[in-house]
């Protein structure tokens, strides 16, 4: 794409990811799959990051090749050092860089606190946080080395933190949860500072319920959707590709100005829908 600059004018070529390399963790289900697919529609190839569940994550390979774009599968731990490694040093190997980053694969293992395990403890942090860290330190190595080609993009890489509205909504029962989120928000934040002066922008989507296997239970029956529908002022549980159209114009020159914010994608979950009757 294409944008003028000083005189506001744009003039935008389509498709907006044209020429991009993107990396999608976690991208063989859920909110993951549908974004890695969004990316592929938009123009990007796409390397398709899974831990578990090979079939699945070639599928979703066939998915974007279809439609034109190259893309392959990856399995890779996202809270392992050397499998972040080497997963982005193949992704230059093969599609000669990187230029966005989508840091998404994620998980819960919820408990109350008085039963809840170091071990959930750490899992939580360590796939959340700690693997956003690892791939957002990887992208952001490759986007220095390489810096800005304006034919590609203004901007010298995107990092895009998968958040959840719980990087501000207090969650009990999950407080590894909320806590990775409210670490991942400060993470996103802190680098979007640090490396904004290198022309790479980084931000984070925060996804409200949407419908995917992680909240099954929370959406299934009729009743479950209704108790979940009470917090979501739009009145309609998200679908993935919601998450995908956000991120696919994030990463885009279109939003070449938004650096170091949060996305909230929620339906208005994040407006204390509570308080339309009380208070
Ligand atoms: C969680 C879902 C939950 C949603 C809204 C997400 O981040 O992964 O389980 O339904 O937030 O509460």
């Amino acid at each position: 794409m294409e944008a003028s600059g000083s005189d506001g004018r744009q003039s935008i070529t389509f498709p907006l990811l044209r020429g991009q390399k993107a990396l999608v963790t976690g991208a063989n289900s859920g909110i993951g799959k549908a974004t890695a697919i969004g990316l592929g529609q938009v123009g990007a190839d796409v390397v398709v990051n899974y831990v578990a569940g090979k079939d699945a994550a070639e599928e979703v390979v066939r998915e974007i090749e279809d439609l034109g774009v190259h893309a392959y599968a990856h399995e890779a731990d996202v809270s392992k050092e050397d499998q972040v490694v080497d997963m982005v040093a193949r992704m230059v190997e093969e599609f000669g860089t990187i230029d966005v980053m989508v840091a998404n694969a994620g998980l819960q293992r919820d408990a109350p606190i008085s039963d809840m395990t170091l071990d959930q403890w750490h899992k939580v942090l360590d796939v959340n946080l700690s693997g956003q860290f690892l791939c957002a330190r990887e992208a952001a190595k490759e986007f220095l080395r390489r810096g800005v080609v304006p034919e590609v993009s203004r901007s010298a890489g995107k990092i895009i933190c998968m958040s959840s509205v719980h990087q501000i909504i207090p969650w009990s029962g999950h407080v590894n949860y909320a806590a990775s989120k409210g670490g991942v928000e400060m993470l996103m934040a802190t680098l979007a500072q640090e490396l904004g002066p290198h022309r790479i922008r980084v931000n984070a989507v925060a996804p409200g319920a949407i419908r995917t296997p992680i909240n099954r239970s929370a959406w299934d029956t009729p009743e479950a959707e209704a108790a979940l529908l009470r917090l979501i002022p739009y009145q309609r549980v998200g679908d993935p590709v919601d998450i995908a159209n956000a991120v696919a114009v994030l990463a885009s020159d279109l939003l070449d100005y938004v650096v170091g914010t949060t996305v909230y994608v929620d339906g208005g979950m994040t407006l204390f829908p509570g308080f339309a009757t009380g208070g």
